[in-house]
């Protein structure tokens, strides 16, 4: 399962937000999508969505236009969890990852023994087993994070969207959380803020500057010391190790406001 975007634009009142831009998802990797706050991540992401429609251009799945597929088609192919997803908050836990079953339920299809399976399972991943009769609303942040990947992962799609999905995490969970994820036989794109967690776990990132992206690549090869200077404005040292792996150190102070990329 592919999915490629081709020339992708879109703007409001005036400003471009996302520039042409265009990449290859291939089956299998996962791709990190890193870049400043407002350089355009969360804009990629819901176009790769089909969330959000392009001002030009257009998203492919499998060679088909995003568009001339059904919603529902679309969802059980792609799963999305958004940067700030909200959940009804008279649900309980467990009824927020069933809520993954919906593209794969109709008329003729009602729920079944399996899809309390892959439920549980979903929940099991997460490590929020014990959690399923909690109400939404009495959860903590990172407890409503790992509900939103296992509705994600309840959902079985072959692409798998991930807007900082380590929000609200703790180290722990957010190491094992891309771990997870990374085990997935499913392809992936996440935004990410944390360098070292892309670098650690992508096979490629995308990075976005002002809409556009400047630079897609293996980690070691795309997060360069000049490139985290222009894009963040931060001075970094990075130590390579071995062939594929690196690890950034950020030089102290690692941001003064305004933060000024020139
Ligand atoms: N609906 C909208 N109306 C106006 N401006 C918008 C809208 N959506 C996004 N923007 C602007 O577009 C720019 C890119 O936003 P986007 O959310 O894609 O950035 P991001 O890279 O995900 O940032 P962050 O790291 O903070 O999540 C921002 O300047 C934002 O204010
Ligand atoms: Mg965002």
């Amino acid at each position: 399962m592919m999915l490629s975007a081709r020339n992708l634009s879109w703007a409001t009142g005036g400003i471009d937000i996302v520039k042409k831009i265009s990449l290859d998802l291939s089956a299998g990797e996962f791709l990190g999508i890193v870049g400043p706050n407002g350089s355009g991540k969360t804009s990629l992401m819901a176009m790769l969505s089909g969330l959000r429609k392009p001002c030009s251009g257009e998203v492919l799945l499998d060679g088909k236009s995003l568009n001339q597929l059904q919603r529902r088609d679309v969802a059980r192919q792609i799963a999305l969890v958004e940067q700030q997803a909200e959940t009804q908050e008279r649900i309980n836990a467990r009824q927020a990852v069933e809520l993954g079953r919906i593209p794969h339920k109709g008329a003729l299809s009602p729920w079944t023994p399996q899809d309390d399976e892959i439920v549980d399972q979903a929940l099991h991943d997460v490590d929020m087993e014990g959690f399923g009769r909690r109400m939404w609303h009495t959860l903590s942040g990172g407890e409503r994070q790992r509900l939103h990947i296992a509705r994600a992962l309840a959902q079985q799609p072959k692409i798998l969207l991930l807007d900082e999905p380590t929000n609200h995490l703790d180290i722990g969970h957010q190491i094992a959380l891309l771990h997870l994820v990374q085990q997935q036989k499913l392809t992936v794109a996440a935004a990410l803020h944390d360098l070292n967690h892309a670098a650690m776990f992508c096979d490629r990132v995308a990075v976005l500057k002002e809409g556009a992206l400047v630079a897609m690549g293996k980690p070691c090869n795309v997060l360069t010391t000049d490139l985290i200077l222009d894009v963040f404005g931060v001075h970094v040292d990075v130590e390579r190790e071995g062939e594929d792996a690196c690890h950034i150190r950020y030089r102290a102070p690692t941001m003064i406001y305004p933060v000024r990329t020139t």
